[in-house]
């Protein structure tokens, strides 16, 4: 079979064209979101999950999340989201393999949109540091295997964490191949809570040069007048 890539609308421009989010079929396919509070991070991770649901058949895609718990996130429900996550790329590997194909690509089964809420929570969360490295160990294999058996992470960072998870772990932030900043960058805001250009292009968001293709900046309306996909309006 061949696959298609993943297309999942996530607002309208300023020129009132859609903008999509494209997960490609072949390639790894992580991304990660991040900006200052109130930036529209959570919205937007809201409005992704409800528009591919909106838009695509279990058959194609499934959903595993921990946005129950937005309100109330829990440093425990990452650490068994992350297990459940690290054993479902296991049991698909062993799939596959039975199946004697190679790849995900060449299998009829759906891609799992994993959908987080501040994924590096847990690291500034007073857990235990066994308990951490654990978690961003799996984390990594997690993120290392997706495109061979399916899986993708759509995950939200606030600045604070992604700093602290930098500081522990730079390596992962080379994995999320499509990056959102939320809203301008804010030199004032930034240098405030020790985060500079710096930092922030060594996690992977370089705003100057942008050189990863699939990074966007999202300037962020915060308008409810628009289009379909979770009523949300962005410029780009
Ligand atoms: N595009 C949009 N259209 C309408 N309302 C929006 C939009 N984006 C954000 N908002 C509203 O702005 C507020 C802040 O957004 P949100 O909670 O998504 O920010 P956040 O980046 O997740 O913040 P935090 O870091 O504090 O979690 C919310 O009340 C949300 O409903
Ligand atoms: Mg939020």
């Amino acid at each position: 079979m061949i696959r298609r890539n993943i297309e999942i609308p996530i607002g309208v421009s300023d020129q009132k064209e859609e903008i999509v989010l494209s997960l490609p079929a072949y390639e790894r396919n992580h991304c990660l979101i991040t900006g200052s509070t109130g930036a529209g991070k959570t919205t937007l991770l809201k409005t992704i999950m409800e528009s591919a649901v909106r838009r695509y058949d279990p058959s194609e895609v499934i959903i595993r999340t921990n946005v129950d718990e937005l309100d109330d996130i829990k440093a425990d429900g990452i650490f068994e989201l992350i297990d459940q996550l690290h054993d479902e790329v296991y049991s698909r590997w062993v799939k596959l393999h039975k199946e004697k194909v190679s790849t995900y690509a060449e299998s009829d089964v759906p891609l799992v949109l994993a959908v987080i809420e501040d994924l590096f929570y847990f690291c500034r969360s007073g857990e235990d540091d066994k308990r951490i490295l654990e978690a961003l160990g799996k984390t990594e294999r997690i993120l290392h295997m997706s495109h061979v058996v399916g899986l993708s992470l759509i995950c939200t960072c606030r600045m604070l964490s992604l700093e602290r998870f930098y500081l522990l772990f730079p390596r992962i932030s080379e994995l999320f191949n499509i990056r959102i900043f939320m809203g301008e960058y804010c030199e004032d805001v930034y240098e405030n809570l020790g985060i500079g250009p710096s930092e922030l292009s060594a996690a992977g968001i370089d705003l100057a040069k942008r050189r990863h293709t699939g990074d966007f900046i999202i300037h962020n309306r915060h308008q409810t007048d628009s289009l379909q996909a979770g009523h949300v309006f962005y410029t780009i």
